[in-house]
């Protein structure tokens, strides 16, 4: 879900309303804001799509130059104009949006219910808005402050109330949100997006901190009630750079942007004798006592974590636990003073990597986080940062984020692999020279999109697709498969090719498409023969290789033929041809690919 808030000079619903534009890829199951004006709030919400709340907006807008605002990703309740946020008391002088869950909302309810509060939505934010409500001191901050040692689980709030119009206050616990600073006015937002048209300067809040904003001050108080010296933080994005800028979708404009991208994360880090780690402060004596080296992500994070492992193993002879997030925790997992955690993740933000890392650190881990925002919960809470540096990414479906995180970790492979001398110095150099040619191999496969596009245009129809490979090329199948479904709706699977004939075979009928990736020399007599294998059954198999392979013609029914490079090399550029797959099929499909059904792009609850 997104938060944004607003207190100044301007009309907070078009401050608001802008905000929730770059806001919606964190949830669009619904959107609504709050605004006050001559002590009265005004709430307008509306299910579904941004679109729908300025619609009614348009025809009946909300004066008031103080706001809250809100997109949901739903997790208590249906996605309804009900449980749309922002939430108020019955009498509506307080009104509440929230991100984050309140574990002992239930019990509140209750207790309210008794006391004779009318519930009208399902939701957790609700209960807030009516303890507030019950609690009220005549002070809003004390009001909060007594409120929240009711509350738990995570939240971050922004709260409106009546009786005080000329503020907004903001309370931060295990969900992000910055404060933005103007001139006679000033933001809050759960993303630096969300306030990039108004301003750069924003302080990062801390978990337990409280922000009390009025037009031309703002107070941060930490959980004890004192205020606290906050540090200025200038972003230095360009607002340019969260705005589609004359493409169809952000995933093409983000897709084009891979080449660039990767330049940034490698800039600087690829040295003629291999990675170099500027500020990492994991140095060769740490590494001598490290004995157990896991990595945790979620989503297409935890499939770069699966490129990590297979690097990390091959470069440095390391052995890799790769884990789920989700799963992490509650597995009681071996961790020690002696283990080193490493967290992928595009946001910073989601929340059960950044569990993940507390519950590492707890046990003496030491924890490094590969991430893409500067800033971030899990930049802020990890003990080292490796910055992928890819810029914004705004498209639900990760790609450039992607590229960089399989970028960073095969340099950390190999900066390991220096560390302990198992990888020798001519291999870090040759692996440095072969991420360097990354971007022009990006660019190669972004010229091959017209093929891609045949491709989908005639296949659209589909409602299975398999994806097979062996070593990394399993991995770059994963991703591509997980590309597939998300924008899609294709159903997908992907699988190691060997493991194919143990099950899945089993749903190969006449014209099944398997996408067979083959990059690898080493298992390329391997992979023909699971191509054979499929296309016995009746499959319509489309295979990738590198050039030089351009016979493989004769055994399959279509072929990607990729530029010549080094196999160790291919998990980057190959990737970027399953994206525009995946893209092209949703886009002749007519999904909305930016945004599809039932996903967020920032994960705030675990
Ligand atoms: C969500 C997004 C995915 C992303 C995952 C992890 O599920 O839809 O695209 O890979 O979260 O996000 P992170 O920000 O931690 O990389």
């Amino acid at each position: 879900c997104g938060i944004v808030g607003y207190i100044g000079d301007k009309q907070a619903q078009e401050v608001l309303i802008n905000g929730l534009s770059r806001l919606e890829y964190r949830g669009y199951d619904s959107a609504g804001i709050a605004t006050l004006e001559n002590e009265m709030i005004r709430v307008e919400k509306k299910k579904g799509r941004l679109k729908n709340l300025e619609d009614v907006l348009d025809k009946t807008p909300l004066s008031g130059q103080v706001g809250i605002g809100h997109t949901r990703w739903a997790t208590h309740g249906v996605p309804s104009d009900a449980n749309a946020h922002p939430h108020c008391s019955v009498n509506k002088e307080i009104s509440v949006v929230h991100n984050g869950i309140i574990e002992n909302y239930m019990t509140l309810k209750d207790e309210l219910q008794a006391q004779g509060h009318v519930f009208i939505s399902d939701t957790d934010t609700e209960v807030i808005a009516h303890l507030l409500n019950e609690l009220y001191t005549g002070d809003l901050v004390e009001t909060i402050q007594i409120a929240l040692q009711r509350m738990s689980g995570s939240y971050a709030l922004a709260v409106l109330c009546a009786n005080e119009p000329d503020k907004i206050v903001a309370v931060r616990k295990d969900s992000p949100l910055i404060v933005g600073l103007g001139d006679g006015e000033n933001f809050i937002a759960s993303d630096i997006p969300a306030i990039l048209n108004y301003t750069r300067e924003v302080y990062l809040l801390d978990n337990g901190e409280m922000a009390v904003l009025t037009a031309d001050h703002i107070q941060v108080m930490n959980s004890t009630g004192n205020t606290v010296d906050k540090e200025v933080f200038v972003v230095d994005w360009d607002p340019g750079d969260a705005e589609k800028g004359g493409y169809d979708h952000f995933m093409m404009k983000e897709m084009v942007e891979q080449p660039k991208a990767m330049m940034e994360a490698l800039m600087s880090r690829c040295c003629e004798n291999g990675a170099s780690f500027a500020g990492l402060k994991l140095n060769a004596e740490m590494m001598k006592k490290i004995n157990r080296i896991q990595i945790v992500a979620c989503g297409t994070a935890y499939h770069a974590g699966m490129v990590g492992k297979y690097y990390f193993e091959k470069f440095a002879r390391i052995s890799v636990e790769t884990e789920a997030a989700s799963e992490y925790r509650y597995k009681n997992p071996i961790v020690d003073e002696n283990t080193l955690l490493i967290v992928i993740s595009q946001s910073g933000e989601t929340a059960d990597t950044l569990a993940a890392i507390r519950l590492a650190k707890e046990r003496g881990a030491w924890v490094l986080a590969v991430t893409n925002v500067v800033g971030s919960s899990i930049a802020r809470e990890a003990d080292d940062v490796i910055y992928t540096n890819a810029g914004p990414e705004i498209a639900v479906a990760s790609t450039k984020a992607y590229v960089t995180q399989v970028g960073c970790m095969m340099l950390l492979a190999s900066f390991l692999g220096n560390l302990n001398g198992k990888m020798k110095k001519e291999d870090a150099a040759r692996i440095c020279h072969g991420l360097m040619m990354t971007p022009g191999l990006i660019d190669k496969a972004l010229e091959t999109q017209d093929v891609i596009k045949a491709f989908a245009d005639k296949n659209y129809q589909i409602s299975d697709l398999f994806y097979m490979g062996r070593g990394v090329d399993l991995y770059t199948s994963m991703e591509g498969s997980l590309k597939l479904k998300e924008i899609s709706y294709i159903h997908s699977e992907a699988y190691a090719a060997g493991e194919l004939k143990h099950g899945p075979i089993a749903l190969i009928e006449d014209g099944t498409i398997v996408v067979a990736v083959c990059t690898q020399e080493n298992v390329f007599e391997k992979m023909l023969s699971n191509i054979k294998e499929v296309k016995a059954r009746g499959a319509h198999v489309l295979a990738i290789v590198q050039a030089g392979h351009e016979d493989i013609a004769s055994e399959v029914d279509e072929v990607w033929v990729i530029p010549e490079m080094d196999d160790d090399i291919t998990a980057i550029p190959t990737i970027v041809y399953l994206q525009l797959l995946a893209y092209y099929l949703a886009v002749a499909r007519g999904c909305d690919v930016d945004k599809p059904k039932n996903l967020a792009k920032s994960v705030t609850v675990e």
